[in-house]
């Protein structure tokens, strides 16, 4: 089943995912050259108590796992769930920041791959079709569209690109909870898959890479490199399926 947000819920589910967009906007800014991921991480957990949420990421289990960061910060060939540490960042770096918020009990979930210093042209032009990937997907999140139309955008336009596409893990439903059905991969075929109505809440999020699409998970347990040790790039936004034109919900607050 694929929930169903009432006009109630929408209201906290705007609200959550605005907050969930400013935290990201926020570290965005501090994410510079001389910065290590766990002061980045550090810094969303205080970003996230200043707006009265909290992360959905600290502490969320896999197996017998616990993600032990507040947001998941994934670096060069670092596809995502990359955890904070004494790692810091040089120019020539990219730098994906995921920032999933619980707010009133409902999730607002967002990433966006930002640029250290100067970064060659080639991985500039990964982050660019990323970016336009997720735009693509984002479009064919209509009611009465299907999950496939979503995905077969992404596909076509990575593949035009010449990318690979990460197939281990994929966009989401998103609401009460971080993962809700349904599953949106960022490959697959139009007009296939479940049907989107009105009052559903999307998380579509493209893992883009410029070489092999094969990844492997390192030693924490968490963090997911490419094999070849090329870039990737994750962007991610959480939209509502209206039956007018998508509404992306995770734009922050200044921005409205
Ligand atoms: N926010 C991520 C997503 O887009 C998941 C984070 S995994 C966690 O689905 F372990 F960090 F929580
Ligand atoms: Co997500």
């Amino acid at each position: 089943m694929i929930p169903i947000k009432s006009d109630r819920d929408l209201k906290i589910m705007r609200e959550a995912c605005a907050i969930a967009a400013t935290v990201l906007d926020e570290l965005c800014q501090i994410a510079k050259e001389g910065i290590t991921t766990l002061e980045i991480d550090r810094a969303g957990k205080e970003i996230m108590s200043k707006y009265s949420c909290r992360s959905a990421c600290y502490h969320y289990k896999a197996g017998r796992l616990r993600y032990p960061g507040y947001l998941c910060i994934s670096v060069n060939d670092e596809v995502i769930h990359g955890i904070g540490s004494d790692r810091a960042l040089k120019s020539g770096d990219i730098v994906s920041m995921d920032v999933s918020v619980i707010y009133k009990g409902f999730v607002g979930d967002n990433t966006r791959t930002v640029l250290i210093g100067d970064v060659n042209a080639e991985t500039r032009k990964l982050v660019e079709a990323t970016d336009i990937a997720l735009q693509k997907g984002i479009e064919q999140a209509r009611a009465g569209n299907r999950v496939g139309d979503i995905s077969s955008a992404i596909q076509s336009y990575v593949e035009s690109c010449g990318y690979g596409i990460v197939e281990e893990f994929t966009g989401h439903g998103v609401g009460r909870s971080m993962h809700e059905e349904p599953q949106i991969p960022n490959y697959g075929r139009a007009g296939t898959g479940p049907i989107l109505r009105a009052g559903m809440t999307l998380a579509i999020e493209p893992m883009i890479t410029m070489g092999s699409p094969e990844i492997f998970v390192g030693d924490d347990g968490w963090t997911v490199y490419t094999s070849d040790g090329k870039p990737s790039c994750h962007i991610e936004h959480t939209v509502l399926v209206t039956n007018g034109n998508p509404e992306i919900l995770t734009i922050p607050m200044q921005n409205k």
